[in-house]
């Protein structure tokens, strides 16, 4: 059987996740034909990977202007999207155009314009898009899903979400682009697509009105003004500033060698700085948002993203006419240091401790229980590994009676809620989704979306 051709674009961080499996535990079936990207000292780094840790060769790494000159010359089958959110959308399209499938990082892309384009591309070519997903494929969330499928607390009709980033992985998002609304969608995009995606998926619903609220309280210089903090702001950023040391925020990009050969490395020829001042004065999204959604099924979330809490993870709680079932996730918090799958661990942060995942069920007018799950390793809760054997392992199945894998629709009814959020923010209003985007108004279940 020929191998399946992977070309990437968008070599920082997160690319690792999926290079290394696919090159080293995968290459049996598939093949890396090309990296693109805006930074060759970023490309550069991978190649090199490539011959001193994995044992393969060096592929031909394209600037992203020659990204079609890339598809001609190197003809993959599937071209994987890892860039900064906001060019998500060019990707996708030209190569859906180009005759290639399509997988990209979440979140599918920012605004409405953007995902209409894509859904017109995936129209006219036919082509696949799989979305990333891999909270999905976590165990702990995936066990959720089957107790809520085989109706342990009959029909849900409300659910609370409740996310929490903290002042270490949090933080992190304020130093680079996300920090730009027109990059990263704000996090009510880049970060809540997961969120929005596993409550449409766990309801197998689609969500149809938004109502929200968004502010910048913590980060950003005035916030540290206001409360005492001024000298936190004192340096544009943290590498190469002596004074920053006892900072909290401090991060030295000079700490380890993906940081110096991907970043500093890159900066020149890419504009990039991954270490910006948390407290400087253009940070363009918010840090505290919270949102009401309908779904066309009727049901309602309440959903709530706080991203300075000294601890990270999320309490999400479903109300349903035989019960309620409560799922806790705190397990620690990590930086995308961008290592190696094998190298991943989480940070020790004093205050956050980890108390762990469960999952309790309260029937009603019976005593509560646990249920048990089996503990899992690895980055995102082990879901990175299952997600990429369902991506390059041939043998996988290509269906799931789960309905894990994620296209295009799917994606496009997640970052809708966040899209309608920021929208009616700005407006202070509901948004009625399919007013942004024409989202098969006929359905009403998330399994009936591609
Ligand atoms: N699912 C997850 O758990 C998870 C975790 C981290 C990141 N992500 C996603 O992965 C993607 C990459 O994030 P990251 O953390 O690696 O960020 P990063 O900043 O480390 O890397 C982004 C890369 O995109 C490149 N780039 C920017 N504009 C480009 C353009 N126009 N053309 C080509 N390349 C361009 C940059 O040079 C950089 O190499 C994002 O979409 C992010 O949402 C997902």
């Amino acid at each position: 059987m020929p191998k399946t051709r992977y070309a990437f674009v968008g070599t920082g961080g997160r690319a690792i996740s999926f290079i290394e499996p696919l090159v080293t535990t995968y290459r049996e079936a598939n093949e890396l034909v090309a990296l693109c990207d805006l930074s060759p000292a970023r490309m550069a780094y991978y190649n090199g990977l490539m011959t001193s840790a994995w044992g393969s060769a060096p592929v031909p790494a394209y600037p992203h202007d020659r990204f079609d000159a890339m598809l001609r010359d190197t003809r993959p089958d599937v071209v994987f999207v890892c860039t900064t959110d906001a060019t998500h959308h060019e990707y996708i399209v030209r190569a859906l155009r180009a005759g290639c499938d399509v997988i990209t990082e979440k979140p599918l892309t920012i605004d409405a314009a953007k995902c209409k384009s894509i859904l017109d591309a995936v129209k006219d070519t036919g082509r696949r898009v799989r979305v990333a997903f891999n909270y999905r494929w976590a165990p702990f969330r995936t066990k959720v899903k089957e107790l809520l499928a085989a109706g342990t607390i009959g029909r849900v009709h409300s659910v609370n979400l409740e996310y929490l980033l903290d002042t270490n992985h949090g933080a992190d998002y304020f130093r680079r682009w996300h920090a730009q609304a027109d990059v990263s969608g704000t996090l009510l995009v880049h970060k809540s697509t997961h969120h929005f995606d596993l409550v449409n998926w766990w309801l197998d619903a689609i969500p149809s009105q938004v109502f929200a609220f968004g502010d910048l309280v913590f980060y950003g210089k005035k916030n540290a003004e206001a409360r005492g903090d001024g000298a936190l702001a004192a340096y544009p950023r943290y590498t190469g500033h002596p004074e920053a040391k006892s900072d909290p925020f401090y991060l030295n990009l000079e700490e380890s060698e993906p940081f110096r050969k991907l970043y500093l490395a890159g900066e020149s020829d890419s504009g990039y700085v991954r270490d910006r001042n948390v407290f400087r004065d253009d940070i363009t999204i918010f840090d505290q948002m919270s949102l009401n959604v309908r779904y066309r099924t009727g049901q309602v979330l309440t959903y709530s993203l706080t991203c300075y809490s000294p601890r990270e993870g999320m309490r999400v709680c479903f109300n349903g006419d035989r019960g309620r079932l409560e799922y806790h996730e705190f397990i620690g918090t990590h930086m995308n240091r961008a290592v190696r799958p094998g190298d991943f661990k989480l940070d020790e942060k004093p205050g956050a401790e980890a108390e762990g995942e469960w999952i309790k069920v309260y029937p009603h007018f019976k005593n509560s229980y646990l249920v048990p799950v089996d503990a899992q390793h690895g980055p995102h809760g082990g879901a990175d590994e299952i997600l990429c054997r369902s991506f390059y392992d041939p043998t996988s199945p290509s269906t799931d009676p789960l309905g894990r894998f994620a296209g295009h629709e799917q994606g496009a009814a997640s970052i809708l809620v966040g899209i309608s959020g920021v929208e009616s923010i700005r407006r202070n209003q509901p948004v009625t989704l399919l007013d942004l985007v024409p989202l098969r108004s006929e359905a009403t279940r998330l399994s009936e979306l591609v």
